[in-house]
């Protein structure tokens, strides 16, 4: 006989199948809004710890394989194919997985596309732009062409003034700390386009092609943390003149397919995984929509409920991570307590900020987002 909060496991072997007994229903032990590492599918899971044991039948654990057999090469070359389609990139665009976190592209970046003497423009829209800056600082000149910062980044720049001129143009499309994201991306004519797309890649549709330079961290919406995904226009490559260590040359990465030295490989084969779910969910517009669903019903249930509020403006509003915080601050714990009593991880916000974020990523489904709608109301009601 069960009792409420027995926790059972609804599939035998199957990761994320822990449930807990509630009056004659099971819901899940946890529902996880954290902002990266961030929630994966549980068939990404499960494949992936099946794969430690047995690597697609060979008897070896994937994470015994070497890099240049034939078993991880067609997982590398597989991987940079689904993300070619997924993005419908042009055949010239080159796809890249690094290590070093988005972090390490903050002067990877500068330091193959920004000379001495050249001028990359940037938009400091937030924590993370603000350390791309810093960085690409060491190595040329920068041009902050537009910053929200005066405005405690709760919107994104209006217009972005950069110059022809420029080496580049960096934004940051969606800003997982402030939880703003760029609604129109200011495409440049003359000028390369570089993003940071660690918390937003793959969540909708844009063009793609459109960018000289993508990167992202995989561990939101790509897959593990431990590898960096990089797509690369190799035409705007080589033309500063400085020395570039091999290590951190994307003209080499390019050359020996992200195999100059041992990649990432149980990283790697995640997000071959996650990917190849993001294809058989539809891709990257099912995913669109999804997002679009999941955010409208979490934004529009605080805006309707008077004591949170949500401090950034409506057409900035990021879709991935949303933050809101309590009129009456004394509130928050008890919030926070009754968040937790129903499951729901993560939701605290940046410690830089405060508040609360929920981020909502690919992998969340609506019906978790509805758990959270659920405890927000049942908390106006309780407390208001
Ligand atoms: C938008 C953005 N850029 C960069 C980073 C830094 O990524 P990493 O920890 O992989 O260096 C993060 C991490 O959360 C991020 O959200």
């Amino acid at each position: 006989m069960k009792k409420n909060g027995d926790r059972v496991r609804l599939k035998e072997g199957v990761v994320n199948s822990i449930y807990y007994y509630k009056s004659g229903n099971f819901a899940p032990m946890v529902y996880n809004f954290n902002a990266g590492p961030g929630i994966l599918p549980p068939a990404v899971l499960e494949q992936a710890s099946q794969a430690v044991l047995d690597f697609n039948g060979s008897g070896f654990s994937l994470l015994e394989i070497g890099h240049r057999e034939a078993p991880f090469v067609a997982v590398m070359e597989e991987a940079r194919a689904l993300v070619k389609e997924l993005m419908q990139l042009q055949s010239n665009r080159e796809v890249l997985f690094l290590q070093g976190g988005a972090t390490m592209q903050f002067m990877q970046v500068p330091m193959n596309l920004l000379g001495e003497d050249g001028v990359a423009a940037y938009t400091d829209t937030g924590t993370w732009s603000s350390k791309a800056i810093k960085e690409a600082k060491v190595f040329g000149h920068v041009d902050v062409v537009a910053s929200e910062k005066e405005n405690g980044y709760t919107s994104m720049p209006a217009s972005v003034p950069c110059s022809d001129t420029s080496a580049y143009l960096h934004i940051t499309t969606n800003e997982t700390i402030a939880g703003t994201q760029w609604q129109q991306i200011p495409y440049q004519q003359q000028v390369p386009l570089v993003a940071d797309m660690s918390s937003d890649v793959f969540s909708r549709q844009l063009d793609f092609n459109r960018f000289g330079l993508i990167y992202a961290g995989a561990q939101k919406n790509t897959g593990p943390a431990g590898v960096t995904m990089v797509v690369v226009d190799p035409d705007i490559l080589g033309k500063v003149q400085r020395n570039i260590p091999s290590i951190l040359d994307y003209r080499l990465h390019i050359k020996e397919g992200s195999m100059l030295n041992t990649p990432p490989v149980f990283a790697v084969y995640v997000v071959l995984l996650t990917l190849r779910w993001l294809k058989n969910e539809g891709g990257v517009q099912v995913m669109e929509q999804r997002n679009q669903q999941k955010s409208d019903l979490l934004y529009n249930t605080i805006a309707s409920i008077p004591m949170f509020h949500l401090p950034v403006a409506p057409h900035s509003r990021s879709k991935m991570n949303v933050v809101f915080t309590m009129k009456d601050p004394e509130l928050e714990k008890r919030f926070m307590q009754q968040c937790k009593d129903a499951g729901i991880v993560g939701i605290k916000g940046h410690r830089s900020v405060g508040g609360f974020r929920a981020s909502l990523y690919n992998a969340l489904p609506l019906s978790h987002v509805q758990v959270l709608v659920d405890v927000l109301r049942d908390f106006a009601q309780k407390n208001g």
